[in-house]
């Protein structure tokens, strides 16, 4: 069950993280996303004992981490449906673990939506689209988000001076390529979780459409094919303060509402 605890953290504890957050190592920047991961394993990591004793305070125990990052999104980021269960080693007892997110900046409506249906797999998102590990979408020369489906065929078509890929003019630039050519790399490491298309996996599937309502209200922007056999748990508004613990093999995703957004998240094993 997903567990919203109030006021757990302190102004100046979430500034701390902010503050870690700002020091540019380790940043991952992307055109619809920033992220950053800490050093779990480093003795010298400042924010651990921050991060420690925020576990202990939610979760009642000191867990071993797993990951632990931040992730800032705009308006234009894109989401899917997914999990956050481990990478390579299997979790022992996961369905009794949690994982803990801390909302550290919130402009416009931020939720993150729980589904009632649970994966214990290792991570994964679910999307009933034609995506493939270099599916992205980028930034058109009319400057909208277009959907690419392999960044190494755009990539290559840009190299051959063609600004035409999948039906969409791409700017041939030479900050637009190494742009494709820096995603390539982060989609060919580990880090790149599998696709599941194939729902019937997925704990309490029900095979009936999404309701429309939640969708329009929460998801919109997303495919709602996606969605379809899922079915809605709760709606969690984000609140500075809030810390949010949520199983480890339950179904989420970003709401689509929001302005700007920014937390960090432990993943714990
Ligand atoms: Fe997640």
């Amino acid at each position: 069950m997903v567990k919203v605890l109030k006021n757990k953290i302190s102004t100046e504890e979430i500034q701390t993280l902010i503050d870690y957050y700002n020091l540019d190592n380790n940043r991952d920047e992307r055109p619809d996303q920033n992220s950053k991961q800490c050093p779990v394993n480093s003795v010298d990591w400042p924010t651990r004992g921050l991060t420690q004793s925020l576990l202990i305070k939610s979760l009642g125990y000191n867990p071993e981490v797993e990951r632990a990052f931040y992730l800032e999104k705009n308006s234009e980021s894109h989401y899917h449906i997914h999990v956050d269960t481990y990478y390579d080693d299997p979790v022992e007892d996961i369905d009794k673990k949690y994982n803990m997110l801390v909302p550290l900046e919130v402009d416009g409506y931020c939720t993150t939506v729980f589904f009632k249906n649970y994966y214990n797999g290792s991570m994964a998102k679910f999307t009933q689209k034609n995506i493939g590990r270099f599916s992205y979408y980028l930034k058109d020369v009319d400057g909208n988000n277009s959907f690419v489906y392999d960044l190494k065929e755009l990539y290559m078509k840009l190299k051959s001076n063609s600004s035409i890929y999948g039906g969409v003019h791409w700017p041939v630039t030479k900050e637009f390529i190494e742009q494709v050519a820096e995603l390539i790399k982060i989609r060919s490491g580990k880090d790149n979780i599998p696709i599941i298309k194939d729902y019937t996996k997925i704990k309490n599937f029900n095979d009936q459409p999404f309701d429309k309502d939640i969708y329009n209200k929460y998801l919109s922007g997303m495919n709602y094919q996606d969605f379809h056999g899922l079915t809605l748990d709760k709606v969690v508004e984000w609140e500075l303060g809030d810390i949010i613990l949520f199983p480890k093999t339950q179904l989420h995703t970003v709401g689509t509402t929001h302005d700007h957004k920014l937390h960090y998240t432990v993943f714990t094993r």
